[in-house]
């Protein structure tokens, strides 16, 4: 299979605009009617579905049928001193086969120390030895799935000691040395810029346009002291201030709505994701009407 539009799109008029929402089971019974959808495609978190041979792959497989899915990883653990998990890249490497997704991304952190795994995106200090060490895990898994990865900066509320980077310049130098690419989380990126006080606009300028493969766009929690990144909210307005100003740069690369706890009904992650389709459009305004229909919002 090959990323293709599906007929839902062709239905629905749409820009170029890249737009994407994550696939969560709440919205299964919804989805799986094939609702007409303004969103362009869906990711997928690839635990959820390494795992099963029942409804959830079922599942994945039906809105593969009808749309590009990326997948998400949680678990790769990609600086973990101890190594990577030849299970889980097994694993990994039988679901990519078996989807065909058009990107495969996880994050630059770990996740715990065998045999647990936390599901916890955890901290790692910007040192050389970190970056030798992901640069290895990067080329392993790269070569397992013979196929470029996609790594995301995580949100953080401590900063380990050891760092000689900047985050900005750590992520530049993972995607630069290893081959692979970032998937910018812009919530992420102005949660940590509020937690460890940074102009989140460093940041951003920093990271050259050609390494960003994807985009997410998230809610975050306000509380007090510091943000949470939890995804139970719409994107707030700072989010949006950066997002307007990334976008000028990457014209061609997908964007994401993450919602994760407090989900809401389908019709109104789609217009969180449409708003961002609103702000590519001030940009590279609508798309040729022949080839893709303008979307209206
Ligand atoms: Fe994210």
């Amino acid at each position: 299979m090959s990323p293709k539009p599906c007929d839902h799109h062709k239905e629905t008029q749409f820009s170029c605009a890249d737009i994407g929402v994550g696939l969560r089971p709440t919205h299964y019974p919804y989805l799986e009617t094939r609702p007409p959808t303004r969103v362009r495609w869906f990711e997928a978190i690839s635990e959820n579905y390494m795992d099963s041979e029942g409804r959830p792959l079922a599942m994945l497989e039906l809105i593969r049928s009808d749309y590009p899915v990326a997948l998400h990883g949680v678990s790769l653990s990609i600086a973990s001193a101890e190594g990577l998990r030849p299970h889980y890249l097994a694993q990994l490497k039988k679901l990519t086969d078996r989807i065909e997704p058009f990107l495969v991304s996880d994050h630059l952190c770990w996740t715990g120390l065998n045999p647990s795994n936390l599901h916890d995106l955890l901290p790692i200090p910007f040192s050389e030895e970190a970056l030798q060490l992901i640069l290895k895990h990067v080329d392993q898994v790269q070569t397992t799935l013979g196929r470029q990865i996609l790594l995301e900066n995580v949100s953080t509320y401590i900063q380990p000691r050891g760092s000689v980077y900047t985050e900005w310049e750590f992520l530049t130098a993972v995607a630069t040395q290893s081959g692979c690419r970032l998937l910018l989380d812009v919530n992420n990126l102005y949660v940590n810029a509020r937690n460890h006080h940074f102009d989140p606009m460093i940041f951003l300028d920093a990271i050259p346009a050609h390494l960003i493969g994807q985009v997410h766009l998230a809610g975050y929690t306000d509380m007090g002291t510091y943000l949470f990144d939890t995804h139970s909210r719409p994107v707030y307005p700072p989010v949006w201030e950066l997002f307007e100003h990334l976008i000028g740069r990457i014209p061609n690369v997908p964007i994401l709505i993450e919602w994760d706890e407090d989900i809401p009904d389908f019709p109104i992650l789609e217009q969180e994701a449409l708003k961002a389709a609103q702000i590519w459009e001030t940009h590279y305004g609508h798309a040729d009407s022949e080839a893709v229909p303008t979307m209206v919002l």
